[in-house]
């Protein structure tokens, strides 16, 4: 009975049809897109506790992370090929499975971007005040203005993270002001980000301090170390997920896209594609300089990454230079084997290339939000676009709210875990409607299609379940715990103001134009 209300295919891509947002991106801008939000963080920042988890297995983390974000590109490819629209996971499921489960996936889809892009802010924080900041002017930075509070998970002391805060705050400002400009300025910030990652892996790997025995033991805690425990290859796997989240961003923007059915996949595919070479070549080089054991407890087991006993070990002297110790993953490796210079510019390109990441997770939940608004589940008037800038400014707003929150009062680390679990959702999600509509919609044009679905599909649907279990426990309860937010939310609102449950489909909603509101036919719902 609450699976009944699945939106007509044809109403979906007639309303993309004539709405909304100008059509301005091409290939190469989307995958600037997909590459500005994929390089960030995860391989800044999360380098370490992904060594923490699983040593030099790291590489093999990198390996399964990327494998099943490339199965999950391809599923994502058909479908955004077949259905351009804005809304990712979201619409699809719409067209697919219904209004229900559409509602769930653009709720965990605030987890994958909206928190995604907090987990990044606060990873900015990190660099802009250790390298810009302290080293460059000489300014210490006071514990409450910037970590999370020791309850949250943040430092002893710890309050508020201002420039997390205020780095949301200018992103914010660049989306609502225009997508062409901050396209622009996201160009400049991944040639910045590429470079830093291209002089690490050239300065690394043909190292004479490069020694391949810092690979032995290459997983001296397993591939396996339970589910809940997020230790071992595969737990590692779970938390690194979080350097590809948003490749998907690349499909939100279909609406405004030129030709989509082309340069969706393309855009999709491609940045995913590079990011996997790029990180496995630096998990190479960063191990095998300086090496990436983690540092054991007293059961053999790692000490949990981002934990007080870890913590203390690594104040010890003889842990101090130890890579899964580093906030600064690269650009410590960099000054270890003595090229001081180029790591403190890989620090600042970090500095300055990470805001392109916020940017385009920003971007991706402004426009889920707009196109939930725009189907009643969220209030219409949120959907609003702006006169002049021509963005939904609005919810641009909304978002830049929620993401400073977050930024503000929680850790990197939690926010990337609980960003990961919304994100393997959607995911699974995604390859569910593609083995549907293969199906309900044979015949609907798709300018690609998934190869050997058969075997795609379920391998995207396991994998998925599989790294969301190997995640810690507090995540998949705050992935649950959100979840039923959601449902709470839809059954008290979205489902009494849904379009599509009072029968009627929006399919104009031109730029400043005059909004029409059409009755559907009820064989279409
Ligand atoms: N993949 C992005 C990052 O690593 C979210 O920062």
């Amino acid at each position: 009975m609450f699976l009944d209300r699945v939106k007509p295919l044809d109403a979906i891509l007639a309303t993309a049809e004539k709405k909304s947002l100008n059509r301005t991106l091409g290939a190469f801008q989307l995958m600037l897109f997909g590459i500005g939000c994929v390089i960030g963080t995860g391989i800044f920042v999360l380098t370490s506790a992904g060594a923490q988890k699983a040593g030099p297995g790291l590489m093999l983390a990198f390996a399964i992370a990327g494998a099943i974000c490339i199965v999950a590109a391809l599923c994502y490819a058909e479908i955004a090929s077949m259905i351009p629209v804005s809304g990712s996971a979201y619409t699809y499921t719409y067209a697919s499975m219904g209004e229900l489960l559409a509602w769930t996936v653009g709720w965990a889809l605030v987890l994958e971007y909206a928190v995604a892009a907090s987990a990044v802010c606060v990873g900015w924080s990190g660099y802009f005040s250790g390298t810009i900041l302290k080293e460059t002017f000489g300014v210490n930075l006071p514990v409450w203005l910037s970590s999370a509070p020791l309850v949250l998970g943040g430092k002893p002391g710890g309050f508020i993270n201002l420039p997390a805060v205020l780095i949301a705050g200018l992103v914010t400002w660049l989306l609502m002001i225009g997508t062409t400009e901050s396209a622009r300025v996201n160009a400049v910030l991944v040639a910045i980000k590429v470079t830093a990652l291209t002089a690490f892996i050239a300065l690394t790997l043909p190292s004479d301090q490069f020694d391949a025995a810092r690979f032995n033991p290459f997983l001296p805690a397993g591939v396996f170390g339970g589910f809940g425990t997020g230790v071992g290859a595969v737990g590692a796997a779970a938390t690194i997920f979080f350097a590809y989240v948003g490749f998907d961003a690349v499909s939100t923007a279909a609406e405004e896209t030129k030709n989509p059915q082309r340069n969706v996949p393309i855009g999709l595919i491609g940045s995913l594609l590079f990011c996997t070479v790029f990180y496995i070549l630096v998990a190479a080089g960063a191990i095998g300089t300086v090496g990436g054991q983690p540092i054991m407890g007293p059961n053999g087991v790692p000490f949990p990454a981002g934990s007080e006993e870890l913590a203390r070990q690594c104040a010890l002297p003889e842990y101090r230079e130890a890579l899964v110790c580093s906030n600064e993953a690269l650009a410590h490796v960099l000054r270890q084997i003595g090229w001081s210079s180029v790591g403190n510019a890989l620090g600042y390109a970090a500095g300055f290339a990470l805001p392109s990441v916020i940017l385009i997770l920003m971007f991706g939940q402004t426009r889920i939000f707009f196109v939930m608004a725009r189907d009643g589940l969220l209030p219409e008037k949120l959907s609003a676009v702006h006169p002049k800038w021509k963005t939904p400014y609005i919810m641009t707003a909304i978002t830049g709210a929620v993401v400073a929150f977050g930024a503000a009062f929680f850790p990197v680390g939690r926010l990337a875990d609980w960003a990961n679990a919304g994100t393997l959702y959607a995911f699974m999600m995604v390859a569910i409607c593609v083995m549907i509509l293969r199906r309900k919609a044979p015949d609907v044009q798709r300018s690609f299609r998934t190869p050997m679905l058969w075997l795609i599909g379920p391998a995207t649907i396991l994998g998925t379940i599989f790294l969301f279990f190997n995640l810690d426990l507090a995540s998949i309860l705050v992935f649950s715990g959100w979840a039923v937010i959601g449902l709470i939310v839809y059954f008290l609102y979205s489902r009494g103001a849904s379009h599509l449950g009072r029968g009627i489909v929006e399919v104009t909603d031109d730029v400043g134009g005059e909004e029409t509101m059409v009755p559907i036919h009820p064989s279409d719902s």
